[in-house]
């Protein structure tokens, strides 16, 4: 591992590196069965234990109540934005669904929704760039709103939620790609929530979807079997061939969480990292946060520089000493560092350094 380097890329993003071994370790031979685990049958009695010890251990991590289901369904977060309204409007007879727009990810989430019913964009943090979250309460959701819908951290800006807006009666879902299982959530709360495996699961290209199951079974007719619950939770997520690859290597992920000691001590860790960051920036006049500080995200740290030339030093500056993938996005511009889960504290340690030893040659 010489040319290890500290991956801080918003995603596909780095995944924990026992995981990548055990993966290379067994990846020729499975289990002694003298083939790929990307070789066997979906349907294998070994495939098998495989997606039902991910979902045992999603059940043990997530602390998950009995009625909820699980699901691992294609084509990442963004086909969820079409899967969520598709199965969700038909819950009442208004096909209604409130959005909050935290940026660019949520509208584009409303944005396909109203494909299918009818949207209120509830709240909309567009006219500050996004850099603060806008509120949602229970009474800017009308009664006969099927859903009200949130992301829960904002990967672009570096906003996230630090409870989830309580609305009673009205099923809650929420768009976890980049900060699902890093911290503790009350999922009795919740209607659904899902994530793309490409930032703290897996990899890209496969959704895990949490539901609560009076919540399936509602889908539109229309609706394309492979974008329907139903048929993910009546086939456990196997009625077609699924992306057996991205399953186990979850499910070396889900083993490597409960390992550290579950979503607690990720969120411990996690919020050292970030402190850390988040410490050079308030201490510098150097560098500005983008987000507003009370809703700054444990996950994605952005900031800016003075001007695009520094910026530019700083990046090629921080690539030589294998601080991977900073750039920020182009949306907002600036830096981003990506410390999901697998992101190790001195990975963190290794960014603040630099920063500040940057600030004193540059500031
Ligand atoms: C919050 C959020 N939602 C949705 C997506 C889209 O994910 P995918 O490209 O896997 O569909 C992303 C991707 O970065 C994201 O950060």
């Amino acid at each position: 591992m010489s040319n290890q380097v500290f991956n801080f890329g918003a995603g596909p993003a780095m995944l924990p590196i026992p995981v990548m071994k055990q993966i290379q370790e067994e990846f020729l031979d499975y289990h002694g069965m003298g083939v790929s685990v990307i070789e066997i049958s979906h349907r294998s009695k070994e495939f098998e234990a495989v997606i039902d010890r991910c979902d045992e251990l999603v059940r043990e991590v997530a602390s998950l109540p009995d009625n909820y289901k699980i699901l691992y369904t294609h084509g990442g977060a963004r086909m969820q934005f079409s899967a969520v309204p598709m199965n969700l409007l038909p819950l009442k007879p208004a096909g209604r669904a409130v959005y909050s727009e935290t940026g660019n990810f949520s509208k584009q989430a409303n944005v396909e929704a109203a494909r299918y019913g009818d949207v209120i964009i509830a709240s909309s943090g567009e006219k500050t760039n996004y850099d603060r979250l806008p509120p949602l309460t229970r009474d800017m959701v009308p009664d006969n709103a099927s859903y009200a819908y949130i992301t829960s951290n904002n990967t672009i800006y570096g906003t996230q939620y630090k409870e989830y807006p309580d609305l009673g009666d009205i099923p809650l879902v929420v768009d976890a790609t980049s900060d699902i299982f890093s911290r503790p959530v009350d999922f009795s709360k919740l209607g659904l929530m899902f994530a793309s495996l490409q930032k703290n699961l897996g990899p890209a290209g496969t959704a895990l979807v949490i539901v609560r199951e009076d919540l399936i079974g509602h889908a539109m007719k229309h609706t394309p079997s492979l974008l329907d619950y139903k048929v993910y939770e009546s086939s456990h997520s196997l009625s077609n061939t699924n992306n057996t690859f991205a399953i186990y290597a979850m499910c070396l992920v889900m083993e490597w969480i409960k390992n550290e000691g579950g979503v607690e001590a990720m969120a411990e860790v996690n919020a050292e990292k970030a402190d850390l960051l988040y410490g050079v920036i308030d201490n510098s006049a150097f560098y500005q946060g983008a987000a507003f500080v009370g809703d700054r995200s444990h996950m994605n740290v952005t900031f800016t520089l003075p001007n695009d030339e520094l910026t530019k030093k700083f990046l090629d500056e921080a690539l030589e000493i294998g601080l991977y993938a900073l750039k920020g996005h182009r949306l907002v511009g600036g830096v981003r560092a990506s410390i999901y889960n697998a992101m190790p504290l001195e990975g963190c340690q290794a960014l603040a350094s630099f920063m500040q030893e940057f600030e004193r040659r540059a500031g």
